[in-house]
């Protein structure tokens, strides 16, 4: 057990062998550093003021990740170098990126600005050139700014290139850095308490995390923490123990076998993004449209689906797509087809101290397709109002097997089962198709919230399904957003 959580602020050591558990990145930064670049705006990762970058050694370099100061909790920089945007001028210099944005004039009120310039910062890291107008777009979807207006800020981005980003401080240092990183870093599960009875927990090892989760039911799992952090900072919630499971490397495994892609629980979207844009070229555009950079960037596939709900967006994908979902209590593993494990709404075939151990995408079989649909206000950013989802096969122009899966119009992500029978064995035909869309009214009654309508919401999960019938039958029809062209690049692991 070590009792001390330790990180770099910049190339400063700092080892904290107290502090509340819940207590945000953010919160250190403004009110124990007295750092107050890094601002607050909606405290729920949904703004981008708070962004910050977080280095963390990866193969040999450092890799550097912005993520929301907001609703990351303090322990989870263990073995991390904290970059803020304090730290980005050196020797009385702008860095590149903050030039940048004062040629352009990309700054007003400067609210935004910090949050800005940390996305730009986190983006010369990860692209050795300018990259294009809409992974620009991409990369400050997550900072919102209600003055300036994003034309000035999307010129800064490629201008800070002019000004050769990476000639600065953090590439002359990165050798000592990772040597500083890589001392702190070991085996020992972290211990740290705030004087009182609750305490930060974060085991190095998985089989460390099943057996302290089974010793402690009653704590808070927390892996990205894009939905633990909002419930502390927007509910209040102030759980006792919390079991950060970000140091589990098992956890963080993506691997590839002759039949599956095995994703481990703790696979943030940010990694998972490119093999399963690979294998399911409209699963990574989805995933894509999670959140924003910082988000996909610390949000797990695992959270997504342990936390339930019927607007996760990678449930339906996985589900359409057949993936089994793999448990684990102590040293006892069970595996269950992914969409039994929702139950109903809030409820999951989960027991107290068992984990998501990982979950098992096959490999897409010949003759099926795959295509999947999100549906909200907003293109980029935005929670869904409904998701569909279809596998396909078809073999001489007959369905031999559907598996349609819908977020948002049931209480949990759920298969249309009555709609899958009425193609099943059919001709893949308009007609099937119209009849399948009818259907689908037997398989939900979609409720009416501030997202949609449950009419739109139906209306909606029947054209899903028709505009599948049309890519896939007449693919010269234009069906998609110049956007969704992204959906083979995305950033993985090696950027
Ligand atoms: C601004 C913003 C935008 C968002 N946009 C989207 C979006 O577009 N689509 C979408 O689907 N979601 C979205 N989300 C929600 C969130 O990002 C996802 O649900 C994310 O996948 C959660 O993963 P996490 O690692 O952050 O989970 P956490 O917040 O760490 O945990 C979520 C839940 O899972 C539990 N948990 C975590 N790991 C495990 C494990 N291994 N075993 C058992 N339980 C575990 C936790 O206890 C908690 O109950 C958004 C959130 C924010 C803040
Ligand atoms: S304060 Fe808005 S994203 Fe953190
Ligand atoms: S400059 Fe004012 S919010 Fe961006």
């Amino acid at each position: 057990m070590r009792g001390e959580v330790r990180f770099l602020l910049d190339d400063a050591p700092r080892r904290l062998t107290q502090f509340d558990p819940t207590m945000t990145v953010l919160d250190y930064l403004r009110q124990v550093e007295h750092l107050t670049g890094t601002k607050e705006g909606c405290n729920e990762g949904d703004c981008g003021a708070c962004t910050v970058v977080v280095a963390k050694p990866q193969n040999g370099r450092l890799r550097y990740q912005a993520v929301n100061a907001c609703i990351q909790f303090l322990g989870t920089l263990d073995g991390c170098q904290l970059i803020t945007v304090e730290h980005l001028a050196k020797a009385g210099k702008l860095h590149a990126v903050q030039q940048a944005m004062v040629d352009n004039h990309g700054s007003q009120c400067g609210f935004c600005t910090p949050g800005f310039v940390m996305s730009l910062f986190a983006m010369t890291r990860d692209f050795d050139e300018a990259p294009d107008d809409a992974t620009i777009d991409d990369v400050l979807a997550g900072n919102l700014c209600r003055c300036t207006g994003y034309a000035p800020i999307a010129r800064a981005a490629q201008a800070a290139y002019d000004l050769a980003p990476r000639d600065d401080a953090f590439t002359t240092g990165e050798t000592e850095t990772l040597e500083k990183l890589t001392a702190l870093r070991d085996e020992e599960t972290v211990e740290v308490g705030d004087g009182g009875k609750r305490r930060f927990l974060a085991p190095a090892s998985l089989d460390d995390l099943a057996a302290l989760y089974e010793r402690h039911p009653e704590a808070t799992l927390s892996a990205g923490s894009t939905d633990v952090g909002l419930r502390v900072t927007k509910q209040m919630k102030r759980p006792e123990t919390l079991i950060y499971t970000g140091r589990v490397t098992e956890l963080a495994r993506l691997e590839e076998t002759a039949e599956a892609i095995e994703i481990g629980a703790g696979v943030t979207y940010a990694d998972a993004l490119a093999i399963l844009a690979q294998y399911y070229p409209d699963m990574g555009e989805v995933i894509r449209r999670i959140g924003s950079v910082q988000i996909r960037n610390t949000g797990t596939i695992g959270g997504n689906i342990a936390n339930g709900s019927p607007i996760g967006d990678s449930p339906p994908l996985l589900i359409a797509a057949g993936a089994t979902l793999h448990l684990r209590k102590g040293q006892a593993r069970r595996s269950l087809p992914l969409e039994d494990f929702f139950l109903e709404y809030g409820k999951q075939d989960r027991q107290p101290g068992e984990l998501v151990e990982r979950i098992s995408l096959p490999l897409p079989p010949e003759d099926t397709f795959f295509r999947a649909y999100k549906v909200s206000k907003r293109f980029d950013q935005d929670i869904t109002a409904v998701l569909g989802a279809f596998s396909l096969t078809i073999e001489d122009g007959v369905v031999t097997s559907a598996r349609l899966a819908y977020g948002g119009m049931a209480a949990t992500p759920k298969r249309a089962a009555l709609a899958e029978a009425a193609l099943t064995g059919q001709p893949w035909s308009e007609a099937t198709v119209k009849r399948a869309m009818a259907v689908l009214e037997a398989d939900f009654q979609p409720l009416t919230d501030w997202r949609a309508s449950g009419g739109y919401r139906m209306k909606a999960a029947q054209n899903l399904l028709y505009r599948c019938f049309i890519e896939t039958t007449d693919p010269a029809v234009d069906t998609r957003l110049a956007g969704a062209a992204l959906a083979g690049v995305g950033r993985g692991a090696t950027g």
